[in-house]
């Protein structure tokens, strides 16, 4: 028994790789809703651990908002812990791990325990410019996360949620220009190396994500659907 993951041998891993505003949580959402897939964002997580004060919460906060990675130690335990919960034998679409060779290295090492191995990791291509727009505008519901855009993704009807129907909306303390501009950095030089490590392994699927949302989910569907066929 692997320490930590709990997804059987024919769950479906799928990594989606690509700078901050990229798509990876508008996308990893519509693709848990589509194939029931869980989504692990080590953001969300890494946020939660902070709005509750623990200690790995406490280190990552002045990091985080200053657009830096949060240390592999912590964030790789997070991702193991989660990974163990049950729900995660479904299947899970990783957003925003790995970040670093050595978070991918000790993704791998999880898997191999439970004779897993990642179905694909894909790569959303999208310019870097592009990008402080899609950040600058977003904000989501405060009640269920649905992700929200000032000029690309509005609520049906205006200041209700879709999902939900929440009407408190929340924009993240890291989304302005200067740490955004952080954010691109530390991807650059932490994160884009992650793509000829997946290339190497025959699991890397580039796609270009500067159309529309609906067109790049139905791509990421035929992706799935091949990978875990
Ligand atoms: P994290 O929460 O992972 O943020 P990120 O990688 O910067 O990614 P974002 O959430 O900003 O963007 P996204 O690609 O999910 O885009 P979205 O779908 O929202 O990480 C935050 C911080 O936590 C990091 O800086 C780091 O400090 C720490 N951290 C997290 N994981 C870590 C790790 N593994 N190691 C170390 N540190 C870690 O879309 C953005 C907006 O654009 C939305 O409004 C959306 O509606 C809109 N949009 C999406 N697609 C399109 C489209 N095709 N066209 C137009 N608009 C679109």
């Amino acid at each position: 028994m692997m320490d930590g993951a709990n997804t059987p041998a024919t769950a479906p891993v799928l990594i989606l790789l690509g700078p901050p505003g990229a798509g990876k949580g508008t996308q990893a959402r519509m693709l848990e809703e589509t194939f029931g897939l869980v989504q692990l964002s080590t953001g969300d997580l890494l946020r939660a651990a902070v709005a509750a004060g623990t200690e790995a919460g406490q280190r990552a906060k002045a990091v985080m908002e200053a657009g830096e990675l949060v240390s592999d130690d912590i964030v790789i335990a997070i991702l193991r812990d989660r990974l163990a919960e049950a729900d995660c034998a479904k299947g899970v679409i990783l957003d925003g791990f790995p970040r670093t060779t050595v978070q991918a290295e000790a993704l791998d090492g999880l898997l191999s325990e439970s004779g897993q191995k990642i179905n694909a990791a894909v790569s959303l291509e999208v310019d870097d410019a592009a990008m402080v727009t899609r950040i600058s505008g977003r904000y989501t519901c405060g009640a269920c996360g649905e992700g929200y855009h000032d000029s690309f993704k509005q609520p049906a009807k205006a200041g209700t949620c879709d999902k939900c129907g929440g009407t408190e909306f929340k924009r993240r303390a890291d989304d302005n220009a200067e740490t955004v501009a952080a954010r691109l950095e530390a991807y650059h030089a932490q994160t884009a190396p992650l793509i000829d490590y997946y290339a190497a392994q025959h699991a890397l699927i580039g796609i270009d994500a500067m159309g529309e949302i609906e067109d790049i989910a139905g791509k990421l569907a035929a992706i799935v659907k091949t990978a875990t066929a």
